[in-house]
């Protein structure tokens, strides 16, 4: 366990982290990455109406990734720990377009969002025994269920009717999930919208990637 704070670099920013939060990982900036190009694609970068929410917060490394590239967007970071969401409010101190919000998923909140971004949990509970990291990082931030993939049925369960049209929903997932996360996706939207599995700097599957 870590029991002091250190600091982590994500994205464009140094951010800090203690034992309540997951140390961000570098293959997350490819959320980052797809919302960005998504939203200069649709001629956004500058919309004062785009609303983004990133899902399970953790140390707020994607919300405040994409809060200081969209300085006039408004950013919800949402996560079911109070104390992970102490920490990102703490990293995300200078950024005035960032609302913290703790709550279960989408639960609770309203609206719909021009894009929803989510690093959710998505190891495998028996995985868990044997990985290096779970001594250190909370269970919290790694558990995914049975098969890694809970969490991320749940937020799909949710997502179509709190995207915005068109709208983008991005879902990091485990190399080895995204036959069965593009399926779950598919079973959930259908013809509605476009699925796919973005892959990481590494060539492995890292984002399920749903436009609507
Ligand atoms: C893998 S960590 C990712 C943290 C951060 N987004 C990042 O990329 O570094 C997952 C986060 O999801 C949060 N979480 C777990 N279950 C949740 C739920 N049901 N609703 C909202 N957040 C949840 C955890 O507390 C944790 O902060």
């Amino acid at each position: 366990m870590l029991t002091f704070w250190v600091a982590a670099r994500f994205f464009d920013r140094e951010l800090i982290v203690n034992p309540h939060v997951l140390i961000p990982r570098p293959e997350t900036e490819l959320i980052v990455e797809c919302a960005l190009a998504w939203i200069r694609a649709h001629g956004r970068q500058s919309d004062p109406t785009l609303r983004l929410v990133d899902v399970g917060t953790g140390s707020g490394a994607i919300a405040i990734a994409l809060a200081g590239q969209l300085p006039r967007a408004r950013i919800l970071a949402t996560d079911i720990s109070a104390a992970a969401l102490r920490v990102a409010q703490l990293n995300g101190r200078d950024l005035p377009n960032v609302r913290y919000v703790q709550c279960d998923l989408l639960s609770g909140i309203g609206g719909r969002f021009d894009v929803i971004c989510a690093n959710l949990p998505y190891i495998a509970t028996a995985e868990l025994d044997v990985l290096e990291v779970a001594k250190f990082e909370p269970a919290i931030a790694l558990d995914g269920g049975s098969d890694g993939l809970a969490l991320i049925r749940r937020l799909l369960a949710q997502a179509p009717s709190r995207m915005a049209k068109p709208g983008l929903l991005l879902l990091e997932i485990g190399a080895d999930q995204g036959k069965a996360a593009r399926a779950a996706a598919q079973a959930v939207f259908g013809r509605m919208a476009q699925v796919s599995v973005r892959k990481d700097l590494a060539g492995l599957d890292r984002v399920l990637y749903v436009s609507l």
